[in-house]
């Protein structure tokens, strides 16, 4: 709900008190001089707090070893928010007595929950069976640290819904995709009840929905396994993030482009000479490789790539993890889709 620079973290209160005391210089300065006017919340989880017991856990806190600098202003308008959280276990239906974690910190902003409202797939312009769902785009979006003026390419984008969140954010979204029909809009439609794509479901359309048409640079049809040979190499790098969700091959085929010089047997002289480059298999390892080798290459400097992956649960061993010299490893979460598959969310910084 909301973000929180946490300055202590106990298990009970006098492990809280003895922290409270020693919190460092910086912080303590910060407390004292840099605010006007404070407000301290207290929120428990499993348990309800009554008002006077609140009353009593910010006396305390006042009281203590900390010297809260500034008028309390408990109105929306204060300088500053700190908040004491406490967690508290549940046995057998009832609420322990005292708390088992106690957080205390200062408030940075609550989370933006009302937009996943606004951006529902079901009200969505253009969708495919595998369009991303807008809370892990968000999530992914902010992993990769997408912010006003960032440059975001997404390599496999399909109905563009990672394009979506990135523009949410202030980002300039560009993508592209194998799929002639997801890019140029037709074909058959994944719409319930609907058999074939009509003129209005485009990627365009989508950030145009949300008026975020201006952020949208443009998507193309391009095989990822050839990024290499499509742009102009600079060393500064070019994209500030690459946000991406790769094909599994489980909702939609993983093909890339052959190559007439490969040696395609039974094939007569005469036809192969005038052979239109077919499809191949496009392996999962390869594709990642090819992503990595892409985002090490074209990333800016501490530019972000953001991926998913799938695993099987059973044989998952953080070493299947792709690794590139250039790129570190910033988070690996696991969303789990059943007993056996779950994905995982891939962070990695250029460095
Ligand atoms: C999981 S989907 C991406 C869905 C997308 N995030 C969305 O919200 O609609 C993977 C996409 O990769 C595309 N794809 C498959 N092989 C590709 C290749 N070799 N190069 C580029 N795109 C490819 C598929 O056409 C598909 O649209």
């Amino acid at each position: 709900r909301s973000a929180i620079e946490v300055w202590v973290q106990a298990v009970s209160y006098s492990s809280f008190y003895s922290q409270l005391a020693s919190l460092s210089p910086e912080v303590l300065v910060e407390i004292l001089f840099s605010f006007s006017s404070f407000r301290i919340k207290v929120e428990s989880f499993n348990k309800q707090l009554s008002l006077q017991e609140k009353i009593n856990k910010i006396e305390q806190l006042t009281s203590g070893p900390v010297n809260f600098g500034g008028q309390i202003n408990l109105k929306d308008g204060c300088d500053v928010t700190y908040c004491l959280l406490e967690y508290y276990e549940r046995v057998n239906n009832q609420s322990a007595e005292t708390p088992s974690q106690i957080y205390f910190g200062k408030w940075i902003c609550d989370s933006q929950r009302d937009v996943l409202k606004k951006y529902n797939l079901s009200s969505r312009k253009f969708i495919g069976n595998t369009s991303m769902d807008p809370t892990l785009s968000m999530i992914m979006a902010n992993m990769a640290h997408v912010r006003e003026g960032s440059l975001v390419y997404d390599p496999f984008v399909g109905t563009g819904s990672l394009l979506v969140s990135c523009a949410h954010f202030g980002g300039h979204v560009m993508g592209s995709d194998i799929d002639y029909n997801i890019i140029t809009g037709v074909g058959k439609s994944s719409r319930a009840g609907q058999k074939y794509r009509c003129r209005e479901e485009s990627i365009r359309n989508n950030l145009k929905q949300y008026g975020l048409e201006a952020r949208y640079i443009d998507a193309f049809i391009a095989d990822a396994s050839l990024h290499d040979k499509l742009w102009k190499f600079s060393k500064k790098g070019l994209f500030d993030a690459i946000i991406t969700d790769p094909p599994y091959g489980i909702r939609e085929p993983t093909t890339k482009l052959g190559f007439k010089k490969e040696p395609i047997d039974d094939m007569k002289p005469e036809i192969e000479e005038n052979h239109i480059p077919c499809k191949k298999n496009y392996n999962l390892n390869e594709i990642l490789c090819d992503l990595l080798c892409f985002a090490a290459k074209y990333l800016v400097e501490g530019g972000r790539l953001v991926y998913w992956m799938p695993i099987y649960r059973n044989d998952y061993s953080d070493l299947n993890i792709p690794q590139h010299e250039r790129l570190r490893l910033v988070s690996n979460c696991e969303q789990v889709l059943n007993n056996r598959v779950s994905r995982r969310m891939i962070t990695m910084q250029k460095i």
